[in-house]
Formats: C-alpha cells, structure tokens, sequence
C-alpha cells in the first residue's frame, strides 16, 4: 500500500465536483487500500479521494479510532437517500483544513447507497458520528469543506491562515 501526500485548503482540487467511477474495479480498490493506509497515518476518520488530489467519487471512513477497533467502510459514488429532521452539532476538523476545528449543524441521522469494495451496492441508515462523518466526506465530493457550512468571517479566517502557512512552508524549502 502507498501513502498519499493530502492536499489541503486552500486548493482548486477540494473545489471541484468529482466524477463517478464506472465500477469498482481493481484500480478503484487499490485507491481505496491507499486512502485507507493515508487516513490512518494521517491519522483520520475520513478521507475523500479529492483530498488526495483525485477527483471521483470514492471515500473510506473508518470511525474506529484504535487499530483493535478498525471497521473500514469503503464507498464509491455515494448517494445520500434520506436525511432526518433532526440535527446534530459536532466539532468538526478535516486533513485538508489542518489544525482548525468548529462546530457544524448537519442533519442527525442518513440513509446512503453506495458501492462497497466489492462492487456490490449497500445501504446503510446511520446517526450519531459516523453520519457527521459520511455527510463531511460526501461534501468533499461535491467540492464543500467543513468551513464552508461555517459563516464567510469565520472561514475567511481560516483561509487566511491557511493560505499563510502555505507560503510559510514554501519558502521554507
Ligand atoms: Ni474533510
């Protein structure tokens, strides 16, 4: 399996609407087996392929935490089917938004269809974290980050500085 270096924000990549996969074929697994091995590393409980520079439609999640407790999920070209009334607020952070956190209403409970690693399509109806986190991934899809649920002051902020400590590293090397 092969790391992949993140791209992080601000990047024209995280912008942009991804495309399908036609299938998860062989490729698309060994991007999924990479992603995986990125996230945890990383280490993360969310990776969308434009984060890594690839604009389709394929995420891995893994909310797990500790590697006695892994369950990956593997999705290509997710749909979210169903979304509740009722909302949940978390702390949310992301790879690519790297060192700033903020609280995002999102809907409390999904239902989503996607293809798994095998290629078969699933279901599955969830609340709780692993909904935020579906929902946060599938924006990246769709070229929406966290800050961007956020007021422009806030997210201008954070751009900012972003945008500071990406040319700070660039002169650095
Ligand atoms: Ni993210």
């Amino acid at each position: 399996m092969t790391v992949l270096p993140i791209v992080t924000a601000p990047d024209p990549v995280l912008k942009k609407k991804a495309v399908k996969v036609a299938a998860v074929d062989d490729r698309v697994r060994q991007l999924m087996d990479d992603m995986l091995e990125t996230m945890y590393l990383a280490p993360g409980i969310g990776l969308a392929a434009p984060q890594i520079g690839l604009s389709e439609r394929v995420v891995v999640i893994d909310i797990g935490r500790s590697e006695e407790n892994r369950q990956p999920l593997y999705l290509a070209n997710p749909e979210i089917l169903w979304v509740s009334d009722e909302d949940n607020i978390y702390e949310e952070g992301c790879l690519s938004v790297p060192e700033h956190y903020a609280e995002v209403t999102r809907p409390k409970a999904v239902k989503v269809s996607f293809l798994d690693r095998d290629n078969n399509t699933v279901e599955i109806e969830t609340d709780g974290l692993l909904a935020t986190v579906i929902q946060h991934e599938l924006d990246h899809l769709d070229g929406v980050l966290f800050i961007d649920h956020l007021t422009s002051l806030k997210r201008n902020m954070i751009l900012r500085k972003l945008l500071k400590q990406k040319k700070e590293a660039a002169a650095d090397k």
